[in-house]
C-alpha cells in the first residue's frame, strides 16, 4: 500500500481531452462541471427533478428527497416503471428498429436485437413471469451465461414489479443455496449452460444441487443455450421457449412506485455471509441514466461495450441498466477474454466499431502480459472513450491502455463506486477533467465525498484517511434485505449521519481522489470482492480443516491473491492431495474465484493473548516474506517464525 501512496504522490503526467472531444462532449469546461456540481449539491431536488423529468413517470412525485439518516426516498410518491423506460419508451419514440444488443456467444454465434424485438422478447417473458405464478415483490433468482435473455429476465422481472437476485454463473451450488434461502425467491431462472473457454458450464445442475430441501421455489425456467443435457423435475421446471411460445407478445406494464424494490445483489462484507445489498426503483434509475449520460458520454451513434457479467453490479447498471435508459446500441459478449486467444476483445472492438469501451484493471494487465502483438493486428481507431472499474488501477497498467488501446486520443474514465452506490460515484467527466493515471479524479454530482481521520476530522491534501459520502444521493442501497441493524451498524455507524464506503483513500491538492484499498478485511481478487471470514469458513467446513486464517498478497494480474493459513484437525498428515482437496472444497462452497492460491499448513495460528488471530502479521508476511511489526501481544513468536519459513521456502 504505501509504495502505491509514494509513486501515486510523484504521478505528474496529466492529460487533457482534446479540443474535438470537448466541444462534441456534454460537459465541455471544468466551469461548466463545477456549476453543475454545486447545484447538485447546494440544491439537490432542483438538480435531480431536472434530470428525472428526462425520463417516463406515469405519476410525478411530490417531494425529490426525503431523509432521515440512515434512510432516504427519492422522488417520494412517484409511479414509474424503469423496463419501460429502458425499452418501450425507445420505440415509442421512433428508435424501434435501432440495435440494442449486438450478441456475440464465446463459439462465435451472432445475434441482433433492436430496441423493437427486444420489446417483444422482455413482453414475452414478462407473460412467461405471470403465467408461472410470478407476483410483483416476489423474489426470483436468476443464474445465467451472458446471453441477451439475462438482461431479458432482468428486466422482464421489472416490468411486473418481482426483485430479481442474480448470482453470478461462476458461483457455486452452495452459494445459489445460501443466496435463496437469504431471499426466498420463488423462482429461479437459469440456462442448460453456458460456454467459457471452450467448455460448457453446467449451471442446470448446480441449480438442482442447491434446490435440494429448498421449500420456497415454485418454478424454475431453464433456457436451451448449449444443448448440454439436464434433468427436468416434473411440474418444477419450464423451458423457457415452450412457455413463451404460449404467452404473446405484447404486456400492458403497470407503473410501481419510486421507492419498490428493484434487485437485490449479494456482495462480500468482513463478517459472516454475503449480505443483500437492495435497491429501489426509481433513484437507481436516475442514477445509471444520468452517469451513463455524462460519463460515458452516450450519444445516439455510439457502440458501447461493457465486458462486465450482469452477475455483478457493473452488468447491473452498465449493461442492463444504465445504457439501455439511455437507449444506445452495446455489444454483449458471452465468454472469455483469452478464448481462442487474447485479441478476442480487440476482434470484437473492431468488428462491431465499438466507441465506448469500458473494462477493469485485472483484464487490462492480463492483456499486457500477453503481448503488443495481440492489439496490434486490430483496427481499433472506432474507439473514443475508455472506462475501467473494479480496483485501483497502476499507472503503468493506466498508460498501456491509454497509449495502445485508445492511440493516445481517448480519454480513460477511472470510476470508483461499489455494489452499495449503485452508480459511479467518483470519476472523471470526459470532455473537461484532466486525467492522471491511476486516480479516479473528482466526485460525480450530488456526490458529497470526503476523507476523514478517526475523530471524524477531514484530512488534508495528501493525508490518508475514510472515503465517505455526506449527503444521500439516488441510487445509494436502501437496507440489507432483512438485516437494517447489520445496514445500520456497516455502513452508518462510523461517522454520524455518514456513509462509510470502506475504502481507505486520499486527496490531492488539486482535490482528486487517489483511492488506496478496502480498510476491511475484504480482498479484491480480479476485481471482485471476496470476504476473507467467507473464505475461512468454507475452509473450516473441511472436515480436515481445525482453523484458518485469510490473507490477501499482491498479484501481478488479479491485483489481489487468497492466502490461506490452515491448521489441521488432530492426526490429519497434510499432503499435496489434500492440499487440493482443501482448494477444491473452498472452490465448491463459494466459487472458482475463492480457491486460495496459497495454502499453508500449519500447526497453529498467530494469535494474541486473547486468542485473536493477528492477520496485520500474516499479510506482512506474505507480502514481504518477514513479518516485523509490533509483536509484544503475540502468544507464542515461534508460530510466526515457523510460518516465515514455510513462506521463504515457497
Ligand atoms: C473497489 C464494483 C479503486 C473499491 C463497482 C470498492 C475501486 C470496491 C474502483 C467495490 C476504482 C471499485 N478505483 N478502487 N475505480 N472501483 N473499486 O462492490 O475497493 O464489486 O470499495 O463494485 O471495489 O466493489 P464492488
Amino acid at each position: 500500500m504505501s509504495k502505491n501512496i509514494e509513486s501515486h504522490l510523484s504521478e505528474d503526467r496529466e492529460f487533457k481531452p482534446s479540443k474535438e472531444f470537448s466541444k462534441k462532449a456534454r460537459i465541455s469546461s471544468m466551469a461548466q462541471y463545477k456549476r453543475m456540481y454545486k447545484e447538485s449539491i447546494e440544491k439537490p431536488a432542483t438538480f435531480w427533478a431536472r434530470e428525472a423529468k428526462e425520463l417516463q413517470w406515469s405519476k410525478q412525485w411530490t417531494k425529490v428527497l426525503d431523509w432521515k439518516a440512515p434512510y432516504a426516498k427519492w422522488f417520494v410518491g412517484g409511479k414509474t416503471n424503469i423496463c419501460v423506460n429502458c425499452v418501450d419508451r425507445h420505440v415509442e419514440e421512433g428508435r424501434g428498429t435501432k440495435a440494442a444488443i449486438i450478441w456475440e456467444g464465446e463459439p462465435g454465434d451472432k445475434r441482433t436485437l433492436t430496441y423493437q424485438q427486444l420489446q417483444r422478447e422482455v413482453c414475452r417473458f414478462a407473460n412467461v413471469l405471470q403465467a408461472n405464478g410470478v407476483k410483483s415483490k416476489d423474489r426470483v433468482l436468476i443464474y445465467m451465461p451472458m446471453t441477451p435473455e439475462a438482461s431479458i429476465a432482468m428486466l422482464a422481472c421489472a416490468r411486473i414489479g418481482a426483485v430479481h437476485s442474480i448470482v453470478f454463473g461462476g458461483f457455486s451450488a452452495e452459494s445459489i443455496k445460501d443466496r435463496l434461502e437469504d431471499s426466498k425467491a420463488v423462482a429461479v431462472i437459469t440456462a442448460d449452460g453456458g460456454w467459457r473457454r471452450g467448455g460448457v458450464i453446467d449451471l442446470k445442475a448446480n441449480v438442482d444441487d442447491a434446490l435440494k430441501g429448498d421449500k420456497t421455489v415454485k418454478k424454475v425456467i431453464v433456457l436451451k443455450r448449449t444443448e448440454n443435457e439436464v434433468k427436468m423435475k416434473r411440474g418444477r421446471d419450464v423451458w423457457w421457449h415452450e412457455e413463451a411460445a404460449k404467452v404473446p407478445a405484447t404486456h400492458k406494464a403497470r407503473a410501481f412506485d419510486s421507492e419498490h424494490p428493484l434487485f437485490i445483489l449479494y456482495t462480500s462484507g468482513s463478517t459472516g455471509k454475503p449480505k443483500g445489498i437492495l435497491h429501489t426503483t426509481g433513484g437507481y434509475m436516475i442514477s445509471t441514466y444520468t452517469t451513463c449520460k455524462y460519463i460515458f458520454d452516450m450519444r445516439d451513434d455510439d457502440v458501447y461495450w461493457c465486458t462486465a457479467d450482469v452477475g455483478w453490479i457493473t452488468g447491473h447498471s452498465y449493461i442492463t441498466y444504465g445504457p439501455m435508459l439511455n437507449g444506445v446500441t452495446q455489444v454483449m459478449y458471452e465468454g472469455a477474454p483469452n478464448f481462442p486467444d487474447f485479441s478476442r476483445f480487440w476482434q470484437i472492438v473492431e468488428e462491431y466499431g465499438v466507441t465506448i469501451f469500458y473494462t477493469a484493471p485485472t483484464a487490462i494487465r492480463a492483456f499486457i502480459k500477453a503481448g503488443d502483438e495481440l492489439v496490434e493486428k486490430h483496427d481499433l481507431s472506432s474507439l473514443r472513450l475508455l472506462g475501467t472499474v473494479g480496483e485501483p488501477i497502476n499507472p503503468e497498467a493506466w498508460m498501456w491502455y491509454y497509449d495502445k488501446i485508445g492511440g493516445g486520443r481517448c480519454p480513460i474514465v477511472d470510476t470508483w463506486w461499489q455494489t452499495e452506490t449503485g452508480a459511479i460515484m467518483l470519476s472523471p467527466l470526459p470532455g473537461c477533467t484532466p486525467i492522471k493515471p491511476g486516480t479516479a479524479t473528482l466526485p460525480f454530482f450530488g456526490v458529497d465525498a470526503a476523507i476523514l481521520d478517526e475523530t471524524g476530522q477531514e484530512c488534508k491534501a495528501n493525508e490518508g484517511g475514510r472515503l465517505v459520502i455526506r449527503q444521500p444521493w439516488p441510487s445509494m442501497l436502501r437496507t440489507i434485505y432483512g438485516d437494517k441493524k447489520r445496514y445500520k451498524d456497516t455502513y452508518w455507524s462510523d461517522y454520524s449521519g455518514m456513509y462509510t464506503a470502506g475504502d481507505g483513500a486520499r486527496r490531492d491538492k488539486k482535490g482528486n481522489f487517489w483511492i488506496v484499498g478496502r480498510l476491511d478485511d475484504v480482498l479484491n481478487v480480479s476485481g471482485h470482492r471476496l470476504g476473507t471470514a467467507e473464505v475461512e469458513s468454507a475452509l473450516v467446513s473441511h472436515k480436515a480443516v481445525a482453523e484458518a486464517a485469510v490473507v490477501g498478497r499482491p498479484h501481478d494480474i488479479k491485483g489481489q491473491a487468497v492466502v490461506a493459513f490452515v491448521s489441521l484437525r488432530a492426526g490429519v498428515e497434510s499432503s499435496d492431495a489434500l492440499l487440493k482437496e482443501v482448494r477444491d472444497h473452498v472452490g465448491k462452497i463459494i466459487g472458482a474465484i475463492a480457491k486460495p492460491d496459497d495454502v499453508y499448513f500449519t500447526q497453529a495460528l498467530p494469535k494474541t493473548r486473547s486468542g485473536k488471530i493477528m492477520r496485520r502479521l500474516l499479510k506482512e508476511l506474505v507480502a514481504t516474506g518477514k513479518a516485523t511489526g509490533n509483536m509484544t501481544t503475540l502468544e507464542d513468536i515461534n508460530v510466526v517464525r515457523n510460518l516465515e519459513a514455510l513462506v521463504q521456502k515457497k
